[in-house]
């Protein structure tokens, strides 16, 4: 039996900002090693902060309350704050996840990182 926070079941049951961007200014796509599941983030940026995001996640409860708790947590900041969460961070942010199930926090800042990582890169590409 799991023993998951209040807040991990609430960001479960209803998660925040599931879907895609069309137009999105990046995206960060990662696979869990340990179990396979996905993780994708879409990202809109504006002004260095992040405008807009939208995540779809193909794994385990868990795996999705990181997603939705993330996706809030970085709404607005800018993208050097976004570079600086950690997996811990979202983890500590849901009131902590059973041993065996922090493996599934570890897509989420990973999925966003590699977003904004993608972002840098476009713009480089642009401007050369
Ligand atoms: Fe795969 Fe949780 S079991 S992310």
């Amino acid at each position: 039996m799991l023993f998951y926070s209040k807040k991990v079941m609430d960001h479960f049951i209803n998660p925040r900002n599931v879907g895609e961007i069309k137009d999105a200014d990046a995206v960060g796509e990662v696979g869990n090693p340990v179990c396979g599941d996905m993780m994708i983030f879409y990202i809109k940026v504006k002004n260095n902060r992040i405008e807009d995001v939208k995540f779809k996640t193909f794994g385990c409860g868990a795996a999705i309350a990181v997603s939705s708790m993330i996706s809030e947590m970085v709404l607005g900041k800018t993208l050097e704050e976004v570079m600086k969460i950690t997996n811990d961070d979202v983890a500590e942010s849901l009131g902590g996840l059973p041993a065996n199930k922090m493996h599934c926090s570890n897509l989420g800042a990973d999925a966003l990182h590699k977003a904004v990582e993608n972002y840098y890169k476009h713009k480089k590409n642009d401007q050369e």
